[in-house]
């Protein structure tokens, strides 16, 4: 699925999967910043970046070593994803992911789409293994993950406190 794409929600509704642009700084850091106020999926509450070093980095991404997708719908932000390749000469066969959806978008499949559109960018850039860090608690996740064919490579024992309770940190990998 090429970029852009649309997804044609089961449940009705086309959302616009695209690269993240300049101009979406600014809904993108309201998006990830109501999802870390959820607590309980991102390790971040709040974006440790302002509007205007969002900007930057959207403006000046290196298309082969970083890829910002959003989901639009409606003209709205609901979704996004982020991939980002290893730094080093070592690792940069490999990229971290990281995904959200506004939480009244999720169960309709368009996390799903936003990953396999996300793959589909890192097998173009000759990227060979995507890993993620998902809490144990995040069946949902996990399960999309499961789908794609990520498999558990590691599990940080009670990695963070989400309400008041040590969680696993699952590590998973999906080699390409
Ligand atoms: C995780 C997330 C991106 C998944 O996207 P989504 O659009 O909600 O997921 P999908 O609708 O594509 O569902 C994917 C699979 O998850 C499973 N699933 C869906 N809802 C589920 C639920 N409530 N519990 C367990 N599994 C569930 C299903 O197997 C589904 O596949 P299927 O439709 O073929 O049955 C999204 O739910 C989200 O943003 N969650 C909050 C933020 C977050 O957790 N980010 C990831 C941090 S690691």
């Amino acid at each position: 699925m090429p970029l852009p794409a649309t997804f044609h929600r089961p449940d009705g509704g086309d959302v616009l999967l695209r690269r993240a642009q300049p101009e979406d700084a600014e809904a993108h850091v309201e998006l990830w910043n109501a999802i870390g106020a959820e607590r309980i999926y991102l390790m971040t509450e709040r974006l440790a970046r302002t509007v205007e070093e969002v900007r930057t980095q959207f403006r000046d991404a290196d298309p082969l070593r970083t890829l910002w997708l959003v989901a639009e719908q409606d003209g709205q932000l609901v979704g996004g994803a982020g991939l980002q390749r290893g730094v080093w000469k070592k690792n940069e066969h490999t990229a971290t992911l990281g995904i959200a959806l506004r939480k009244e978008f999720r169960g309709r499949g368009i996390g799903e789409a936003l990953l396999r559109s996300g793959l589909e960018w890192a097998r173009s850039v000759g990227i060979r293994k995507v890993k993620l860090g998902v809490f144990a608690t995040n069946d949902r996740a996990i399960a999309l993950y499961r789908k794609l064919g990520f498999v558990e490579e590691a599990r940080l024992r009670g990695e963070v406190i989400l309400e008041g309770h040590p969680v696993d940190e699952v590590l998973m990998a999906l080699w390409l």
